[in-house]
């Protein structure tokens, strides 16, 4: 049976895409949908163009079992997939869903987690702190930002002089590398 995964992305969305892309033509796991909470997000656009469903939601429809989890419900994902998503994902979503969220994050968790800690505000901290490497944690989504279970970690050294873009470039490298394989590893040693 083919596996079904959706995406929850919130702005430019190269991950979700490159996450399509690896999956466009596999035999046993397809990108059902793209959701995002933002209704310009060029995640939208990119998802589309590759034939993929996407939409946008509103906070009404996050929080109403009648809204996105009625979507979720049609949708029988095996997993979902928040990539660069920066809305907290609900309770009402993770009892229906339980295990099958998770989340990437730019970053080494435990270090450089929680509220706020997203994006380039990451990047800017990690060279404001003169840190020596960075890399990207996927991990299971539960109700505290960025605390769930670590499933995946990469590394990568960096140098004295690099500038939040080239962390940010770096960061992103990795997970372009390792996001689709994770995911598919995760589809299909599970039943
Ligand atoms: C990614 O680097 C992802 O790890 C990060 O947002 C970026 C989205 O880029 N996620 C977080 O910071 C979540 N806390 P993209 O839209 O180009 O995929």
């Amino acid at each position: 049976m083919q596996k079904r995964i959706v995406i929850f992305a919130s702005g430019n969305g190269t991950n979700a895409q490159n996450i399509i892309r690896y999956f466009l033509h596999h035999p046993q796991v397809k990108v059902v949908r793209v959701l995002s909470n933002k209704k310009d997000a060029k995640v939208l656009e990119r998802s589309k163009t590759l034939g993929i469903k996407a939409q946008s939601f509103t906070k009404e429809a996050f929080l109403d079992p009648g809204g996105v989890l009625k979507i979720l419900k049609r949708d029988r994902p095996n997993l979902i997939v928040l990539a660069g998503f920066l809305w907290k994902f609900p309770s009402l979503l993770l009892n229906e869903f339980h295990n099958k969220v998770i989340n990437i994050h730019p970053a080494l968790l435990p270090k450089y987690g929680g509220k706020g800690m997203y994006g380039n505000f990451v990047h800017e901290a990690i060279v404001a702190n003169k840190e020596p490497e960075t890399g990207i944690t996927i991990h299971y989504v539960n109700e505290a930002y960025d605390e769930g279970a670590i499933i995946f970690q990469a590394r990568v050294a960096l140098e004295a002089d690099d500038t939040p873009e080239v962390v940010a470039g770096k960061v992103h490298k990795l997970e372009y590398e390792h996001l689709p394989k994770v995911i598919e590893t995760l589809l299909l040693k599970k039943s």
